[in-house]
């Protein structure tokens, strides 16, 4: 088994872990890291269940291999919650507005949200319309609402996110 040595820093700790080189993004979050909120679907790029930020910007982590993390930062869903776990507003506004319902596909729409108000709260053009936030959420797939509450919940929570550099698509 290859394997190489990485530095990442995930969630604001940095590690230094040796991986072996054809592990996955997702199975080093999860299996070597033990952060298992990043959930798996489809495996190959269509779900968004295992959207995370890497270096501002949100990416599958099943379709990178974890040696290509080597010397990025990145976020996991296990990285919004406050100290005492208070949720993060992203995750209060989906709360809010009762956006999912078994919770599996929860993580990586949260991630989706979470990249766009940053880029929001950056001073980025972010599009706000509710067509334009379907479009930019088309990457993530939720078996069970009908993807109105989610809309309603990632609108709330751009709405609060920074200033109202955003502009609707
Ligand atoms: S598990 Fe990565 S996109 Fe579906
Ligand atoms: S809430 Fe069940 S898959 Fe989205």
């Amino acid at each position: 088994m290859k394997t190489r040595e990485i530095t990442v820093t995930v969630n604001g700790r940095k590690r230094t872990v040796t991986v072996e080189v054809r592990r996955t993004l997702a199975d080093f979050l999860r299996e070597d890291l033990g952060l298992t909120a990043t959930h798996l679907g489809c495996e190959h790029g269509v779900c968004g269940a295992c959207t995370v930020v890497v270096d501002g910007h949100t990416e599958r982590s099943c379709t990178q291999l974890a040696v290509q993390a080597d010397g990025r930062e990145i976020t996991t869903v296990e990285g919004l919650a406050g100290p005492d776990g208070e949720l993060h507003p992203v995750q209060q506004a989906l709360r809010d507005n009762h956006s999912f319902q078994c919770g599996f596909c929860t993580p990586g729409f949260v991630m989706s949200i979470y990249g766009m108000c940053e880029e929001k709260k950056a001073g980025r053009s972010v599009p706000c319309s509710r067509a334009a936030i379907r479009e930019e959420l088309s990457g993530n797939i939720c078996r069970c609402t009908g993807y109105q509450s989610i809309v309603d919940g990632a609108e709330a929570a751009l709405a609060g996110a920074g200033s109202d550099t955003g502009k609707d698509a």
